[in-house]
């Protein structure tokens, strides 16, 4: 009785172990495989063909140093004043006119200078619409019935009712700073879309090109 007791737990602890040994092989069998030499639980070393650490031989960059503002061809000049001394100088579409840029060089400029500050868009600020998304070609939409997508419709004028070929001046007949234009560019309309504060951001543009002292008209 007192043997059979013992053959019992002794036995339980023999398919004990057994069964730990077995379960311990299958686990390991399934990890590795028929295999002694099991590599799975170390981190594989992977080589790759591309150098992670590139070879500090790269020629020092030579620093060149940039030509003084002043030297320069191109002139820079507030938009305001672009188009001022375009419209001064008698707003023609083809012939060159002079106006002085920020840093107080004679400049050279055409109304291909002047086109893009009504046709781009992102310009006056960021996000700003162009003029000509509002001011196009087609009066029948256009505010105050203005066209500022060509020469001939900045030349024609606003308020063209029915099309008609002239409308109000907004060039104020050659002075620049009695004009509709000037005023509109200048002047906040917190009340009219598009006129509002932030178009008088105070753009500056590159324009022209600058003249040899020798060529420059001597302003009587
Ligand atoms: C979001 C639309 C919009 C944009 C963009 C816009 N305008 Fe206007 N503009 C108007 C409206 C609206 C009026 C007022 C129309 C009215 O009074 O009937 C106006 C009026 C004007 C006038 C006065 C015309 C007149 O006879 O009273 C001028 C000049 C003018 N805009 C020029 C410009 C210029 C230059 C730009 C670009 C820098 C520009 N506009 C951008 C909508 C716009």
């Amino acid at each position: 009785m007192k043997d059979d007791v013992r053959k019992y737990i002794y036995g339980a602890l023999v398919v004990f172990v057994i069964g730990l040994l077995a379960w311990a092989g299958l686990v390991y069998v399934n990890a590795c495989g028929m295999t002694l030499t099991c590599l799975r639980g170390q981190t594989p070393v992977q080589g790759t063909p591309i150098p992670t650490l590139i070879p500090a031989t790269l020629p020092a960059l030579e620093m060149e140093s940039a030509p003084a503002a002043s030297d320069s061809d191109t002139c820079r000049v507030a938009a305001q004043d672009l188009i001022g001394a375009w419209v001064e100088a008698g707003s023609s579409e083809t012939e060159a006119f002079q106006f002085q840029d920020a840093n107080g060089k004679t400049c050279e400029a055409t109304f291909e200078d002047v086109r893009p500050l009504f046709v781009n868009s992102n310009l006056w600020y960021s996000g700003s619409l162009a003029c000509t998304s509002c001011h196009s070609v087609d009066l029948a939409v256009s505010p105050a019935q203005l066209d500022l997508s060509s020469y001939d419709g900045i030349l024609a004028g606003s308020r063209r009712a029915d099309d008609a070929p002239k409308g109000t001046d907004i060039l104020g007949g050659g002075d620049w700073k009695s004009s509709l234009l000037y005023q509109f560019i200048t002047e906040s309309h917190p009340d009219i879309p598009g006129h509002d504060a932030a178009l008088l951001s105070g753009l500056t543009v590159s324009a022209g090109t600058s003249l040899p002292e020798a060529n420059v008209t001597p302003t009587p």
